[in-house]
């Protein structure tokens, strides 16, 4: 069996890793959704030679939770790529008793097998009639495909399109209903029953998931005027152009963009009801706004009007999987994104459209304020524009359970510029420049500026961090707990330990032993770590910082992780206590704001350079509590005072902390 060697665990090549393509099949997902459950923390991927790759272990635990139910949101999101699956997104329409009626709708739809396509054209029908736009018409009308009566030319015009690609047998009698069935006067009804016919998977897939109106409306009432010229780049069926047509009076203000031949077609219907009584075709078309959009010379179309927004909305895509073929494109056109990230190319294709001064308002996973692979993109938008607003929506859409942000920027350098962060009724400011020089431009929305002061008042003591300064290692994976571990102790086996068991300073009493024959596991880290003289061991997942000092060459499972600090003069003692105390778990929070203790978020902490009396007198109390005594509290109170705080960042922290 052959090993690879990578960072600072061994990886057994012939079981223990997957690629991508192979992790999706295995968990019945598409490669998008797994990219998805990256980005959500769900799953870890590693990277090798530019390629993710997957312990089967966690691929495995993840398919053992979603067939357990124990995650029945996950286990939706699981069969949605491969399945025919289709379901109601309630959060798009606001009203109880219209969503009863319309479900009614779609089930008869559904019940009667009729194509999308001509069972959208039936009840666009209806509701023009309903609009006053259309007289008197009758199924048999459609199906001989006689001339209709508008009182829009426009409207004529697109509805005799729609009819002409309805082929023979679509339309029967018996879908009469459609024509007369009583429809609730919401926005987007169209949208709505569109959405709830698409299949799962495609949705997934193309990332189709329209946003709801209140979200919408606010950034509507934030950004568009009377006369403002507006575009959705990627418009579904038009919630935004619905939205901006309540504050714009000329609908040839109002753009709209996808490449979604039906979406578009509904947009373009949503506005010409909406400005019934004006004669205009509307600014919506089917292009794919990534590639034909703009002054690209190799792929553009060239079009002279789009471009010079002031205002460019949307919720884009995320997570798209794009195929070879258009993710060579997507390199070309933009070499700055790096991710692949459908998301990104949007953000980045706005700014390109916007004039300078215009404004951009964005909805996205939060993924995009502080993972890695986002930085790209947060640069751009970093060093281009002006960020006004980030406004933390948490969950927004059904079946997708990423916390969701909406993002909003305008195009202009500025070198002082207070961004606004918006928490449910809690809002405060935090200066642009601090997100620039953090590193990987990370978005801390979590960190006010009084937070900042007390982060930076930590910061500012002479210190060292233990980036290339320790040796790091992850626990062990067998790949079969049955066959090596066991619940009482028993000869030839040992205790390890799993991450709920490491406390602050001290393990808990193992629930787990193991008989440790590392060539047979299926991800070890070379032995000396384990074994090494002295080491901490932390908890990986975990909102808060648990270190332990371990002298005892402890044994640890993949959810405690170890790191041997090698800084001369410098005790693991201290670092313990350093990362223990209510000042570091202040840092980590409010500067990563993450459920996952990460190696890149422990080497951003600093290890102040103070003298050897402190080192002593502090290793003196980490002493005693090992050995048994209850002085956490009077340890914590030592190092805050360290820091010389005032009376009232003491108490800041403290509540925190509680
Ligand atoms: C999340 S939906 C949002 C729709 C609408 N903006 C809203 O917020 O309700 C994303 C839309 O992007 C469209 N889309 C995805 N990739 C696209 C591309 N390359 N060019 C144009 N449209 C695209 C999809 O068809 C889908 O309608």
């Amino acid at each position: 069996m052959s090993n690879i060697f990578l960072d600072n665990f061994i990886i057994n090549n012939n079981e223990a890793v997957l690629n991508m393509e192979s992790t999706a099949t295995f968990l019945g997902i598409s490669t998008a959704t797994v990219r998805n459950w990256v980005k959500c923390g769900h799953l870890q991927s590693f990277d090798e030679n530019a390629k993710d790759f997957f312990y089967k272990k966690d691929v495995e635990n993840i398919k053992s939770r979603i067939l357990s139910g124990d995650l029945e949101k996950m286990n939706k999101r699981a069969n949605k790529a491969g399945a025919e699956k289709t379901f109601l997104p309630n959060e798009y329409i606001e009203d109880r008793d219209s969503f009863e009626e319309l479900n009614f709708i779609v089930d008869f739809i559904k019940d009667n097998n009729i194509i999308i396509f001509p069972a959208l054209l039936l009840v666009s029908l209806n509701l023009l009639k309903k609009e006053g736009i259309l007289s008197k018409i009758s199924i048999e009308d459609i199906i001989q495909k006689k001339d209709l009566s508008f009182s829009n030319k426009q409207i004529k015009e697109e509805i005799k399109s729609w009819i002409s690609e309805i082929k023979e047998g679509e339309i029967k009698k018996e879908f009469a209903f459609l024509l007369d069935c009583n429809i609730p006067k919401q926005r987007d009804i169209l949208g709505f029953l569109y959405q709830s016919l698409l299949l799962e998977g495609r949705k997934a897939q193309s990332g189709s998931y329209y946003t709801p109106a209140e979200i919408v409306n606010e950034i509507v009432a934030d950004y568009v005027k009377k006369n403002s010229k507006v575009l959705d780049p990627c418009c579904g069926t038009g919630q935004f152009l619905l939205a901006f047509s309540d504050n714009i009076e000329n609908p040839a203000n109002i753009y709209g963009i996808d490449f979604d031949e039906i979406a578009v077609r509904i947009a373009r219907l949503n506005i010409l009801i909406k400005f019934k009584n004006k004669d205009f075709a509307p600014n919506i078309v089917c292009k794919n706004t990534l590639f034909e959009i703009g002054n690209y010379d190799l792929f553009s179309l060239n079009d002279e009007n789009i471009k010079d927004f002031d205002v460019v909305a949307t919720n884009p895509p995320w997570g798209v999987h794009f195929s070879k073929e258009d993710s060579k494109k997507l390199k070309i056109i933009y070499p700055e994104i790096l991710s692949l990230e459908s998301f990104s190319y949007f953000l980045k294709k706005s700014l390109d459209l916007l004039r300078g001064g215009g404004v951009s308002s964005f909805i996205l996973p939060e993924s995009i304020l502080n993972v890695k692979v986002h930085k790209d993109i947060r640069e751009i938008i970093l060093k281009n524009s002006q960020i006004k607003k980030v406004v933390y929506l948490d969950r927004v859409f059904k079946n997708v359970f990423t916390p969701v942000v909406r993002l909003d920027f305008k195009k202009n350098k500025v070198s002082n510029n207070k961004i606004l962060i918006c928490k449910g009724n809690e809002h405060h400011s935090v200066e642009q420049m601090r997100w620039l020089n953090n590193q990987d431009f990370v978005f801390d929305i979590h960190a006010s500026e009084f937070d900042t002061e007390i982060i930076e008042r930590i910061y500012k003591t002479n210190y060292i961090t233990l980036k290339n300064n320790a040796d790091w290692a992850l626990g062990i994976v067998t790949g079969n707990n049955k066959e090596f571990i066991i619940d009482n102790p028993q000869d030839g086996f040992e205790p390890i330990f799993k991450g709920k068991e490491v406390g602050r300073f001290a393990l808990d009493n193992p629930s787990s032993y193991i008989r440790f024959v590392p060539e047979k596991f299926q991800q070890v880290a070379p032995i000396e770590r384990y074994r090494a003289k002295e080491k901490l061991i932390y908890r990986f997942i975990s909102k808060y910082l648990f270190f332990t000092y371990d002298n005892k060459q402890k044994l640890t499972l993949n959810s405690a992780n170890i790191v041997i600090p090698k800084i001369p003069n410098y005790s693991a003692k201290v670092i313990a206590t350093l990362f223990n105390s209510s000042p570091y778990q202040f840092i980590f929070q409010k500067k990563f704001s993450s459920i996952k203790v990460l190696r890149n978020h422990i080497e951003q902490m600093p290890l102040p350079l103070w003298d050897k009396k402190t080192f002593s007198e502090i290793i003196k109390m980490v002493d005693e509590i090992i050995g048994g005594n209850d002085n956490f509290v009077k340890l914590d109170n030592y190092i805050m005072n360290k820091f010389s705080f005032s009376e009232k960042e003491k108490d800041y922290i403290n509540k925190f902390n509680k």
